[in-house]
Parts: structure tokens; C-alpha cells; sequence
């Protein structure tokens, strides 16, 4: 579905391939492209051309095993923000030094968990700065400041501004030195993340500048942060963000500031939906079509509970029928098996006409999608199925619906 001008989520997966894997394993199924996920990794190295550039995958777009370790063998850095994050990334081979950690809103108990394990610590509150200085006096750390900046493709993916819990305000940075100076903490990294799903390249720069800004008060600075929200189209009329020259912006910025700082430094970004989002599908079959006075209401086997940005943000997901993709278009409301008027993945939508039966694809279902995912209603999450160079192989088990029974009853006192 790739179009040469550049519109729209691309389908690097045909729909013959899509229908194939929905037969052999049975639906509702994710699917994911480790190839597209590569090429996505390594497109950011190609656009930021900046000698120490790090990329720390976001893993909370999907913590999928086989993906980390995909980026694992490629060095990939990791983003982390709780503490099983961190414990599954050391599990599967990453080393510390490659995982950051950005939590926000931690316990005294979390926060000594995660330290035990050597990764580094990215700080986000006046608050956990005095508490982590006190219980851990003398060590690295980086700060995460509100940018001042507010953009993201929802106002809930949007983290800088009044209205966020997210990193301190830089005009406390006198008291941020206080807190410095008494714990005797070095400050190795600043840190900022703007939303996620930025359309707008002006106000990513302008996020930039806001914090390196705050770079003068921080002689020891190893290494600037600047987040994810790498926007990715999600809607067939969107046009993909030019990053060759958004990457040229941006390491002029950062280059520039390195000149004035007097050393150069490392420069951290942390995307989630930009590697994965496009790689993955959400496969479902339609079992039930109504027909209330002329609203045309498919009913589908998964729904919210398997993908939820529909129902939480309002989002936009393209929907394929893959039985019929030639057929004449008509309006539908394509929802799910929830008990919940909201459970629907589209509403209004035209798509070829939808027969019980016919198997769809939810498009960019590989962030926030099955990493988002709950049991409600007690449904089993899907199987997730990754193909790469070619060969298809199961990532991770589903449950069936008795042995999600008998975990609610193996884990009940
Ligand atoms: C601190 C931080 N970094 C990175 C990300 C990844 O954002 P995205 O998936 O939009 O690239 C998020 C998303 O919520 C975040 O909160």
C-alpha cells in the first residue's frame, strides 16, 4: 500500500501474506514486520547524521520479546519506565549501560530496585531529585525538564506544558543546583520528551532549544535527551514527515550548541512509534453484521481490550478488508466482542463491502497497541506472530480461554 507520494501508513505486509498467517494461526493474531522494524531503526541512524547519536527504543510501545531482541543485536539503547521494563531488557541481553530509565511518580521501593541494578536513572521531580540525592549522594544522573512546549497527536500524548505531571519546570533550576550541591549528584544528562505523534517540526526544535537552554548550568553533560514522538501517518491522506530534513535541523541545533558547550556530546532520542507502530497489524475475522435502519454495525472477534487507541485517544486506524479488497465501499461501524458502547475500532468508515466471515487488518498496531492490552471481559490477548526475511514464527503464546480461567483462579488466594 506504499504510496510513491508518500501518503499514508505503509503495508509493508500484501494482503495474501496477512490472509495466510490468519488461517494458520487462527484470529485475532498480531502480526509484525522485523524487517520494516529494522529499516526503521537504522532510517533514524541515516537521518541524524551525529557522530555519538544514540536511539533508545521506547519499549513501553511494545515490549514484544522478539522485537527487543531484534534491536538488541542491532546495539539498539533502550527506554525504560518501570521496573519490569528494566528487569525484562536485562533479561534478554541488554547491557546496563544501554538502558535509560524515566520513570515518573516512582516509590522509595522502586526507586532503590532500579538502582540496584545499575541502569542509569533519569530524574523528573524536585521531589524524587532530594530523595534520590539523600539516598544516593554522589552518583550520575540526568534531569528530565518540561520543555514548554506543547504538541503530541492527543492531549493525552502531550507531556510538556502547565497541564502535564512530567519533568520540572526549568524556571526551578536554581532550586534543582540546591538540591545538586547538597547531595554532591553530578548531573551527566538532560532529558526532555515533548508528546508523542509531533506533526509539528518547529515545535520539536523549539523543545530543543528550551532545554539545552539549561545546559550552562550543567558543567558535567555527557549526553542530551530529547525524547520520542517521531510521527508516523496513520491516516491515508497523511503525508510522511520529511526526517532527512528534520534530521539535518536538528543536528544543527544540537551541533551548535555543542560548539558554545565546548565538548561533544552524546545525543539521545527516544522513538516507540516510529520503529514499531507501522510494523504491525491487528488481524481480526467479522462473525456478526446488523443492520440498525441503515447504520451498517460489523461485529468483529477482538476489540478494545486488544487495541485501544481507538476507544482511550480518538485514533485513527486504517482497516483493510483483506477477503474482499475489491469489493464496492459502504460506511460501517466496525466494533468489538466488549460489553461497551465505545468498543469499536472505527466508526462511520468506508471500507469494501464487509461480509461475516471476512478477515480485516488493523493497521499500525505495532505501538500501543498489544503493550496497552488488558484481559477485560476475561479475553485471552492474541497470539503475536512475527515474520522476518521471509520465515513466520510465533512470539509469544496466547492463552485459550481456559487457561486464562485457570490463571485469574491460580493466581486468587
Ligand atoms: C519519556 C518518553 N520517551 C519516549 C516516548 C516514546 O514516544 P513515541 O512512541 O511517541 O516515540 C514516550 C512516550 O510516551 C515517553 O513518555
Amino acid at each position: 500500500m506504499k504510496r510513491k507520494d508518500n501518503f499514508g501508513p505503509e503495508q509493508s505486509l500484501d494482503n495474501l501474506c496477512l490472509v495466510e498467517l490468519a488461517k494458520k494461526f487462527g484470529t485475532p493474531l498480531y502480526v509484525y514486520d522485523g524487517n520494516l522494524i529494522l529499516q526503521r531503526y537504522n532510517e533514524l541512524h541515516q537521518f541524524i547524521k551525529w557522530p555519538k547519536l544514540r536511539i533508545f527504543y521506547s519499549m513501553k510501545a511494545n515490549f514484544n520479546v522478539a522485537i527487543l531482541e531484534l534491536l538488541n543485536k542491532r546495539g539498539a539503547y533502550l527506554d525504560t519506565v518501570s521496573p519490569s521494563e528494566v528487569h525484562l531488557a536485562l533479561k534478554v541481553g541488554y547491557p546496563k549501560k544501554r538502558i535509560l530509565f524515566t520513570a515518573n511518580n516512582l516509590t522509595d521501593e522502586e526507586m532503590d530496585e532500579v538502582q540496584r541494578t545499575g541502569v542509569r536513572f533519569t530524574i523528573g521531580s524536585l521531589s524524587r531529585l532530594d530523595k534520590y540525592g539523600k539516598a544516593y549522594p554522589n552518583s550520575e544522573i540526568c534531569l528530565r525538564f518540561n520543555p514548554d512546549v506543547v504538541a503530541g497527536e492527543h492531549s493525552y500524548l502531550q507531556t510538556g506544558g502547565d497541564i502535564t505531571k512530567f519533568g520540572i519546570l526549568m524556571n526551578d533550576v536554581e532550586k534543582v543546583k540546591q538540591i545538586i550541591k547538597r547531595h554532591k549528584l553530578k548531573v551527566v544528562g538532560l532529558h526532555e520528551h515533548t508528546g508523542s505523534g509531533i506533526s509539528e517540526k518547529e515545535k520539536v526544535y523549539q523543545s530543543m532549544l528550551n532545554l539545552i537552554r539549561m545546559g550552562k548550568h550543567f558543567p558535567n553533560l555527557e549526553f542530551v535527551d530529547f525524547g520520542g514522538g517521531f510521527k508516523v501517518p496513520y491516516e491515508s491522506d497523511e503525508k510522511r514527515i520529511d526526517y532527512e530534513e528534520f534530521g539535518k535541523n536538528l543536528t544543527r541545533i544540537f551541533s551548535e550548541f555543542c560548539e558554545g558547550y565546548g565538548k561533544e556530546l552524546e545525543m539521545y532520542f527516544e522513538p516507540g512509534k516510529y520503529i514499531v507502530a507501522e510494523s504491525g497489524y491487528l488481524i481480526v475475522q467479522v462473525n456478526t453484521l446488523k443492520n440498525n435502519r441503515g447504520r451498517l454495525i460489523v461485529g468483529t472477534n477482538s476489540g478494545f481490550p486488544q487495541l485501544i487507541r481507538p476507544m482511550l485517544y480518538g485514533a485513527y486506524h486504517h482497516i483493510i478488508n483483506l477477503s474482499n479488497p475489491q469489493g464496492s465501499k459502504k460506511k460501517y461501524d466496525i466494533c468489538g466482542n466488549i460489553c461497551e458502547s465505545g468498543d469499536c475500532f472505527a466508526t462511520q468508515r468506508e471500507v469494501p463491502e464487509i461480509r461475516e466471515g471476512d478477515f480485516l487488518a488493523i493497521l499500525n498496531a505495532g505501538a500501543y497497541c498489544y503493550s496497552m492490552g488488558s484481559i477485560y471481559n476475561l479475553r485471552p490477548l492474541p497470539l503475536e506472530v512475527m515474520v522476518i526475511d521471509g520465515m513466520q514464527r510465533v512470539v509469544t503464546k496466547g492463552l485459550s480461554n481456559v487457561e486464562l480461567a485457570n490463571k485469574v483462579l491460580e493466581l486468587s488466594q
